[in-house]
């Protein structure tokens, strides 16, 4: 179950390029999509099925700023309007194509998946994007054979840092023990916690000093569909049990993830990683960004193996912990807004 009226990624600026052979396919919240970007810069999204005889457009040819099914020809203009039908002169009225509504923000596309009519660019999440001045963000994606709820389930609760990533992004005892704050808004929850005075993580303790410890707030703004916004800062330990850490300003990241669902059974993630100008020192975002592979990797064998059991037995009766509240909000949050989307819809539409 998806929601529709929402902004989906559909991946990195960079991965719909000028090429002749950059047409790119996706799968977006149940729907196949195909991108191209125009010889003027924009990017086009369109459903990715020919409406003749269901052909793959994505294996089309792009002509100007049209799309050529290369099955029996028929044109597509960006707008999903036929342009040409070879051997006719004369287009039937349907022969055309659903176009999805396309924003790029933050080096990020973004495709509207639902009427078009409510597609609002103020609904794109806040994210800092590696073209940012101000930051030295990283950037990566991976594909995961999961349901994007069990996504959602791990972003929402960090207490797992310490079993799943002990030689990456966690490890410490103290963040399975976190009492996360988590606040709900109109589209998802923002969650915030300090741990203190905790060991370096596998992956970054080589560069402090031996028995260093840290002060680390995590601040972060998740949004439907499973858009995950972290501000993450590290102090050296300080002396202050609650608040701001008094220790010393280490380093000052964001990290912007978000999770596609592309059907039931997989996700695509894109995400990022990066320091401030400030506190960047030469190969700090790097490490940073080679570090969320490795951890989503870690994550990718949780979750893939988690879905496979989940779908086995979907109706055992599971028990909660107090780790489960943020998922908890999250999911009731989104939800919502389906139960909400469902009702207005059963409202406009005729019987
Ligand atoms: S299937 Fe596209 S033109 Fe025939
Ligand atoms: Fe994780």
């Amino acid at each position: 179950m998806f929601l529709k009226n929402a902004w989906y990624c559909a991946g990195w600026d960079y991965d719909v390029h000028q090429g002749r052979d950059s047409i790119v396919a996706r799968k977006i919240a149940g729907e196949r999509v195909v991108l191209y970007r125009k010889p003027d810069g924009g990017v086009v999204a369109l459903e990715d099925r020919c409406p003749h005889r269901q052909a793959a457009l994505s294996l089309g040819r792009k002509e100007g700023n049209s799309l050529r099914c290369m099955y029996h020809g028929m044109k597509f203009n960006g707008e999903g309007i036929c342009e040409e039908i070879p051997g006719q002169t004369t287009i039937p009225e349907r022969a055309c194509v659903r176009s999805y509504p396309v924003v790029e923000k933050d080096n990020w596309i973004w495709v509207w998946m639902g009427d078009p009519a409510k597609a609002d660019d103020r609904l794109i999440c806040f994210s800092v994007g590696p073209s940012d001045p101000d930051w030295h963000i990283k950037t990566s994606k991976m594909h995961v054979e999961t349901n994007y709820r069990w996504e959602i389930e791990n972003l929402a609760d960090l207490s797992h840092l310490t079993w799943v990533h002990p030689n990456t992004v966690g490890g410490d005892r103290a963040y399975g023990e976190i009492k996360p704050i988590h606040t709900i808004t109109a589209r998802g929850i923002n969650t915030l916690f300090w741990v203190r005075s905790v060991a370096p993580t596998g992956a970054v303790k080589h560069i402090f000093p031996e028995g260093m410890k840290l002060d680390i707030c995590f601040d972060i703004q998740h949004t439907v569909p499973c858009n995950w916004i972290m501000r993450f800062r590290a102090f050296s330990a300080g002396t202050n049990t609650e608040g701001e850490s008094n220790g010393k300003l280490l380093v000052d990241t964001w990290t912007c993830q978000t999770v596609t669902p592309c059907d039931e059974d997989s996700v695509d993630y894109y995400y990022s990683w990066g320091a401030s100008k400030e506190t960047e020192f030469p190969g700090l975002s790097n490490l940073l960004g080679g570090t969320l592979d490795e951890a989503f990797t870690e994550d990718r064998i949780m979750l893939e193996a988690q879905h496979i059991r989940r779908k086995e037995k979907p109706n055992l009766k599971m028990i909660n912990i107090s780790h489960d509240a943020g998922p908890g909000k999250m999911l009731w949050v989104l939800d919502k807004l389906i139960r909400e989307e469902g009702q207005s819809q059963s409202v406009t539409e005729p019987a």
